[in-house]
């Protein structure tokens, strides 16, 4: 009797959690469904991404506008990062390459969370080793600050455990895809293949 009233509880737990599913869906499928609407920006649209002010590589000013009239993923990271941006800027350079093959392109922006480090003339050579024609961006700590805020990336100077007195960056590493009307698409998790990324980006376009 004991056993059977267990049973119908976990029935009833198991009926509640396909509801919940269903009604998860069906919530994202309406905010999926609703976000491509042609919205000022901030307004109704996916929150990542936004207003920023930097300087590339060559000391040029660089804001949002960049992103208009191409596809571009975003990633957030530092020069001396010992292991997810060397390995997740090879990943982008894998994707434009691709791209480049079939005669389409993204734009790649690195954008440091370690200005202090980061000098233009460091930045151009980092970036310059994984591909030729990625977008490295600083500024001051405070509009590094801002543009991480605008695309919901955490970043944080900590001490470093393998050099006592040096300090390291944690930071998000979430690359983040916005299409050409500056808006957010998708964000890849790190270390994703090239070929899912390329998938992605490819579906998006087709998809509008
Ligand atoms: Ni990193």
């Amino acid at each position: 009797m004991k056993q059977r009233m267990d049973w119908t509880k976990i029935m009833l737990f198991s009926a509640a959690g396909i509801v919940a599913a269903i009604l998860g869906a069906s919530l994202s499928l309406l905010i999926f469904g609703a976000s491509p609407q042609p919205a000022a920006r901030g307004e109704g649209q996916a929150l990542i991404g936004g207003a920023f002010d930097l300087v590339d590589v060559d000391g040029a000013a660089r804001n949002e506008e960049m992103l208009l009239g191409e596809t571009s993923l975003v990633y957030f990271g530092f020069t001396y990062c010992p292991d997810f941006c060397p390995t997740e800027l090879a990943n982008l350079a894998a994707v434009k390459r691709r791209l480049q093959s079939t005669g389409d392109d993204v734009q790649i922006i690195f954008i440091t969370v370690d200005p202090e480090r980061d000098t233009k003339e460091l930045l151009k050579d980092y970036v310059a080793y994984f591909h030729e024609d990625i977008v490295g961006l600083t500024g001051s700590l405070d509009q590094v600050t801002a543009a991480a805020q605008a695309f919901r990336v955490y970043f944080e100077k900590v001490d470093d455990p393998d050099y006592p007195g040096e300090y390291t960056m944690n930071h998000t590493t979430l690359v983040y895809a916005m299409g050409p009307d500056g808006r957010y698409v998708a964000h890849f998790g790190a270390a994703t293949p090239p070929e899912t990324i390329v998938e992605e980006l490819t579906k998006a376009r087709a998809g509008g």
